[in-house]
This record gives structure tokens, sequence and C-alpha cells, in this order.
């Protein structure tokens, strides 16, 4: 997702040091280059070499290090930023830059650099009240620098207020508004995730593996490309990705009603739901009794196909299915494909140990209506959503 992108990374002297080496994780997760410099306050928190052993790349902490500024300037480092990201930022740091004072390696990087700047303050509660921060926070925000709120919370201090560096995960996110393409602003988006179960009893059902992982994937891969997301969900244990709206179900009819209630205000709608194709013909009103016999009889009926539904009615919409094989990948999912009247299906073999159920990465091939077939290697779920936009882009855009 941030593939061949440059983030420099600052770091001041703040108990919250420990949640930027987190933040550094999910940059190189993500496949960006994370330059990290620190001040010499930070490094009584947490030492260079943690840094660098994670993103790789030396940690530049001395203006005047020879060794540092042959190996690579403090400009050429500004120089060569998509992005500068200081997080934690204290107040000392954030009122340095509000007045221009450049007396450091980092005061002066961000100084000279011409990438967007994001400042993650975090500090003691009456500090961030303070009117003078107040000030410079006001006249960083006008001179263009963005800057993210801190949290309320207990605070290292002992105050409880606002105050609190905000979780890497959310500077992530915000990280990634600047340097994932907007293409999908303007598009609505319906994505389906996760199990649905069909009820026996009052305490039992019928459900398979999914785990919801793939689904949530692709809603926030699209929400970080600008969409508006409506993400359908089935029983998961995870957590909505932030800014998508979520409609919650739990039976295949459930999912069937809100998908049809949702679909027509939809430019573009992905089923990545595991969808139970058959429910019990009756469900037991009082939990079933064991009784004497040693064999059970369940009589099921077909659940309605939500996917082939949505293929007779659609007209400018894009829709894009999954399908999920233990055989035949290939040629099962062009029958979906076809059958469903879709413009493209996901094909993924449940059995490799890599891919399907309930795992972090998938091993895909995009099955398209014209019988184009395009494969991906094992890679997480979160890039084979990115993967999956990208071709949506192109199924719009006509190439
Ligand atoms: O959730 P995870 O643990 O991350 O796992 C991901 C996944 C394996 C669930 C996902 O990658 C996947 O393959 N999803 C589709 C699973 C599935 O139900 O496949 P299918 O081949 O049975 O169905 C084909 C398509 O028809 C699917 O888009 C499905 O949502 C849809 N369908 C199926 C039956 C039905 N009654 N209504 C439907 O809309």
């Amino acid at each position: 997702m941030l593939n061949g992108k440059t983030i420099i990374l600052g770091v001041t002297g703040g108990i919250a040091v420990y949640k930027a080496v987190e933040l550094l994780r999910l940059y190189v997760k993500a496949g960006a280059d994370v330059h990290v410099v620190m001040t010499k306050n930070a490094q009584q928190f947490v030492t260079p070499l943690t840094f660098q052993t994670l993103s790789g790349n030396s940690v530049h902490t001395d203006l005047f290090n020879l060794a540092q500024e042959q190996e690579i300037g403090h400009i050429s480092l500004a120089d060569r930023a998509d992005l500068f990201v200081v997080a934690p930022a204290t107040a000392n740091f954030i009122g340095k830059v509000a007045h221009g004072l450049a007396d450091d390696l980092l005061s002066t990087s961000v100084m000279a650099t011409k990438a967007p700047v994001l400042l993650v303050p975090a500090m003691n509660v009456n500090m961030f009240e303070n009117p003078i921060y107040q000030r410079n926070q006001d006249q960083l925000r006008a001179d263009g620098y963005r800057m993210m709120d801190p949290v309320v919370g207990a605070l290292a201090c002992g105050w409880e207020g606002k105050g609190k560096m905000p979780d890497p995960s959310d500077i992530f996110d915000e990280t990634a508004q600047f340097l994932v393409p907007g293409d999908f602003c303007g598009t609505r988006i319906l994505i389906t995730a996760g199990p649905t179960r069909e009820n026996i009893d009052p305490v039992r059902y019928i459900s398979n593996y999914s785990s919801g992982k793939m689904g949530y994937a692709v809603a926030r891969q699209a929400r970080r490309r600008g969409a508006q997301v409506t993400l359908i969900s089935g029983p998961v244990q995870l957590t909505p990705p932030e800014g998508v709206r979520l409609v919650k179900v739990s039976s295949a009819d459930e999912m069937y009603r809100a998908v049809m209630q949702h679909a027509s205000e939809s430019d573009v709608i992905v089923k990545a739901a595991a969808v139970a194709d058959f429910r019990a013909a009756h469900c037991a009103q009082h939990k079933m009794k064991k009784g004497q016999s040693d064999e059970l009889t369940l009589t099921l009926t077909k659940n309605r196909d939500i996917l082939a539904e949505l293929g007779q009615i659609k007209d400018a919409q894009i829709l894009v299915g999954f399908a999920a094989e233990t055989e035949d990948l290939v040629a099962n999912a062009a029958l979906k494909l076809r059958n469903k009247n879709l413009d493209m299906i996901v094909a993924n073999d449940v059995t490799d140990p890599g891919a399907g159920f309930d795992v972090d990465t998938n091993v895909v091939k995009f099955l398209y209506a014209d019988g184009s077939i395009d494969s991906l290697s094992q890679r997480s779920k979160d890039a084979v959503a990115d993967e999956l936009l990208d071709r949506i882009v192109s199924l719009r855009k006509g190439d």
C-alpha cells in the first residue's frame, strides 16, 4: 500500500515514544521506506537501535555528525520525503517549529522539507490547554501543517485529560490519506464480510470459518482511498475500520435484506462474505433434546443467492464476487462469474494454508467477464484488497 513511499518519522522526547515504534512497524509493513530522526531527549526513552533495527535504515540523531551527514545529509533527507511525520511531538518541539527555530537535526529537517508535515502532539493536559501552546498550534495549522488532536485518557504524569498520543493505527490511517490515491472519492461501495449463522434451535447454528478479515480489508482500503463505505458484516471478532458505515447481520436472510436495502445506492458492490447456501427448514423453538436415537436428520432449505439476484438487477454498477473453492479453482469460479452476471470474481483456493478462511494472507486469481485472468502470489489481505480496488478502478474506466 505504501510501496515506493518515503516517510521521515521524527521522534521527540516523551513517554509516548514507545508508540512511535509500533507506528514505524505499521509503515514498514505497508511497504514504506522509513527514515527515523530522533531528538536527544527521545533517545532517553528508546534507543536509536530499536528504530534502526525495525526500519532497516540508520537513525539520524545529530546535525553535526560527519558520518551521518556523509551518508545522507539532512537537506537530502528532507527532500526525499513524501511525508514527514513527527510523533510524538512535544510542546517544546511544536513551539520551536511555530517560531521558526531550527537548532537540531529534526527541527532543521522539518523547516527544510517541502513534503506535507503531520505533527502528532502528546503532552500533559495542562500544557495542552496552555494558551501559549494553543497559539502555537493554531499558527502551525494556519501555516499549512497538519496536526492530529491528542486523545483523552490517563496520562503518564498521573493527570487525566486530553494529551495522550493517538493509537499508532489511527496515526497510520491519518498518514495514509496523504499518500494513498484518493481514487475512490465520491464512490459509494457496498462490501459484505464474514460468515452467516443459520440457527437450528435457540443455542445452535450452522456456519463456516470466515473471520471477516478479507471483507474488512477491502472496506479499510476502500475507505483509505476515499470511498463512502457500507460494510454489511456477519458475526465476527474484528473492529470495523474507522469511517465506515457498519450494518451487522447474522443469517443469510438478514444479509439478503440489508444488501437489497443498500444496493441501489451503491456504485460498486464487493461480496466477500461467506453466505450459507442452506438453512434449517425449521428452526426449533426450544433447545433440541438428545433423545434416544443415535442419529438426527436435519432438513435444510436453500437460501436465496444474494449475488445472483444482484447480477439480475444490476445496471451501471460494478459487481464483484469471491469464490471460495477446494478444487478446480478457475473452472468453478468462472462458472459463478457467468451464472451470477459479475464483472469480476476473486477466486481463492481455501485449502491453501496461506489463503482463504481466517488467515491474514490470501492467494487469489482475478477472473473477468471477458475471460481474462490474472493471478497474485501470496500477500496480506490488505494488499490483496488494494490490488482488487486497482482493478475496479480500471473496470470503471473501461480499461
Ligand atoms: O473472512 P475470511 O476468514 O478472511 O475468509 C475470506 C473468504 C475465504 C471468506 C473470502 O476470501 C471468500 O472467498 N469469500 C466468498 C466465500 C463464498 O461464500 O464463496 P462461494 O463460492 O460459496 O460464493 C460465491 C459468491 O456468491 C460469494 O461472493 C458469496 O458472497 C456469494 N453468495 C453465495 C451464496 C449466497 N446464498 N449468496 C451469495 O451472495
